[in-house]
């Protein structure tokens, strides 16, 4: 297994031995969350809904030297994340060290205009489905004697960005829901922690930041990037730092 290739390289970190639950793998954070445990020696388990994409991504991790799988799963249905967890406890042994809850979506839209669909798209993939996760993972992370919950969050869960409402709701209740297993599981050994982004390129806000940038057009080009440096993580994978460090500590 390949060792010590992420960020952390040489710091003398390791997750050697250790299982990891990552979900939404194939790109953005969570591509970047895989490689980085992947790295640090952790076996890892990702899933998503594209299977030629998870093939994609299989045979980087395994021309790297990386220990991982993956299934099809949709997160937001409910028999599929039964199957995925049975098979995460088939293939570690009924042990997980860390899951990832990084699944999310969103589509931004002023309020009045959602419509009831949007809110079950959004209140599902986001939320229900991170709960459920940690309901059907939590006898896995106490079997292991060490188990980390991280959850991907937002800054839209802290303060108004305007429109996307929905998706700030979902976010503001991951943030509850870390402090209350991290009370609730802390007797079981099962730490919770979440971080919580600004931008960051990936598919999900590429849209987003083009049309920021259409919008304020070339002349305001500069104060835009300045902007976005002071504030927007602008990869992916400045990100996964924050998840591995939550390994760390
Ligand atoms: N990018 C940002 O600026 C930003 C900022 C704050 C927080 N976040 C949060 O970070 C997390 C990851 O976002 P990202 O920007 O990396 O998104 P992304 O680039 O769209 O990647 C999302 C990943 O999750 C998978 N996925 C999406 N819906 C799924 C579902 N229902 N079931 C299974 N897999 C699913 C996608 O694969 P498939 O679509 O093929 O299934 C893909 O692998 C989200 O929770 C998001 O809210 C992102």
């Amino acid at each position: 297994m390949a060792e010590s290739n992420g960020s952390f390289g040489g710091s003398g970190w390791s997750l050697r031995g250790t299982t990891a639950l990552v979900t939404g793998g194939t790109r953005g954070i969570g591509y970047a969350v895989v490689e980085e445990l992947a790295g640090l020696g952790a076996t890892v388990h990702t899933c998503s809904r594209n299977e030629a994409e998870i093939e994609k991504c299989l045979r980087e991790w395994h021309a790297k030297g990386f220990s991982v799988t993956a299934s099809v799963c949709d997160g937001s249905d409910r028999a599929q994340r039964e199957k995925l967890m049975e098979k995460v406890s088939s293939i570690f042994n009924g042990k997980l060290n860390i899951l990832v809850n990084n699944v999310g979506t969103s589509f931004r839209k002023p309020t009045v205009d959602y419509s009831a669909a949007d809110y079950s798209t959004i209140m599902t993939t986001n939320l229900e489905s991170a709960y459920h996760l940690c309901q059907l993972a939590h006898p896995l992370l106490k079997a292991s004697g060490a188990g980390s919950i991280v959850f991907v969050s937002s800054v839209a869960g802290v303060v108004s960005l305007g429109t996307g409402s929905i998706y700030a709701a979902t976010k503001a209740a991951i943030n509850q829901l870390t402090k209350n297993f991290a009370c609730e599981w802390a007797k079981d050994n099962i730490r919770s922690n979440s971080v919580a982004p600004w931008y960051i390129k990936t598919s999900l806000v590429e849209h987003v930041i083009s049309s920021i940038l259409l919008i304020l057009g070339m002349k305001h080009l500069f104060f835009i990037n300045s902007m976005l440096c002071k504030h927007t993580s602008f990869s992916h994978h400045d990100h996964y730092n924050s998840v591995v460090l939550i390994e760390h500590h």
